[in-house]
């Protein structure tokens, strides 16, 4: 995998930003529209967040597109999310591929249509190789469902003799997660004014910083994500450690996260 061209040891920088879309329905009730004009206008601000992060040279962006609990919601917005999905990865995937991007989609995917999830193999397929940026959209995902889909993979192992109970470290279970070869998100941004985590990336948030967004999904632009990232820069993540051990940490050039020299 190609180096980041920016140093990774950069801390005041997220080498991995979570987001969770929220506020397309108000966007679009604000001025009178569906709300399926606001995931519309939705598609265009994911199409400019990672503009803003290919720029930046953010390692990971992960996106919160469809929850597990999203199928609750009228059938018509169902139908036309799942729509959205398809014809955008029709669209972007070569633009997407062109610029360096590495798609791909977490969540049970199970239950979308053949041809969603053939599309979206294709598109992981043709973008395997690339490394500018990371790209997860998390379609029909739960943090729930996340922990228990590695629990149950770990279980099976140990029914059949291949792993010992005791040998489940965190590392191990991480290993089932999705997002296993990424690093743990730096920062959570959730736009929309909602103060909650949704039952997204459960297990990876747990060090995360969040940050929480006034802005409607689509009116996020770069002007919002350089508020986030300032706001993220501003502050001192302590791992565990006391204030003045980071300090002596940082200037000693080591990691706070783990402790080890950069
Ligand atoms: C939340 O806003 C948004 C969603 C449930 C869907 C997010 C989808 C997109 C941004 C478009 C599709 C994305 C891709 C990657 C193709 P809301 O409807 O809950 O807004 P509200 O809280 O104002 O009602």
């Amino acid at each position: 995998m190609e180096k980041p061209a920016v140093p990774i040891d950069d801390y005041r920088m997220p080498r991995h930003i979570a987001i969770v879309m929220d506020g397309n329905g108000r966007w679009a009730k604000k001025r009178f529209l569906p709300r399926t004009a606001g995931h519309r206008a939705g598609v265009a601000a994911v199409r400019k967040v990672i503009e803003c992060c290919l720029k930046r040279r953010i390692e990971a962006l992960t996106l919160f597109a469809f929850s597990s609990e999203n199928w609750r919601r009228p059938p018509q917005e169902v139908s036309l999310l799942m729509e959205l999905f398809l014809t955008t990865l029709e669209r972007e995937t070569e633009k997407l591929n062109e610029n360096g991007v590495r798609l791909r989609v977490i969540g049970d995917r199970a239950a979308f249509a053949p041809v969603l999830q053939e599309k979206i193999s294709a598109a992981e397929r043709l973008t395997s190789e690339n490394s500018q940026l990371n790209l997860t959209i998390a379609a029909n995902y739960g943090g729930r469902w996340d922990i228990l889909q590695a629990a149950r993979v770990l279980a099976e192992r140990v029914a059949q003799g291949d792993l010992c109970p005791e040998d489940i470290s965190t590392g191990v279970f991480e290993s089932e997660l999705a997002l296993a070869d990424l690093p743990e998100p730096d920062l959570f941004i959730r736009t929309g004014g909602e103060q909650r985590i949704s039952n997204f990336l459960l297990w990876q948030l747990a060090y995360t910083e969040l940050y929480f967004s006034p802005a409607l999904w689509p009116d996020f632009d770069d002007q919002a994500l350089e508020l986030a990232l300032n706001d993220y820069a501003s502050r001192q993540r302590r791992f565990g450690y006391t204030s003045e051990q980071v300090e002596d940490l940082v200037s000693e050039n080591a990691c706070p996260k783990t402790g080890e020299s950069r």
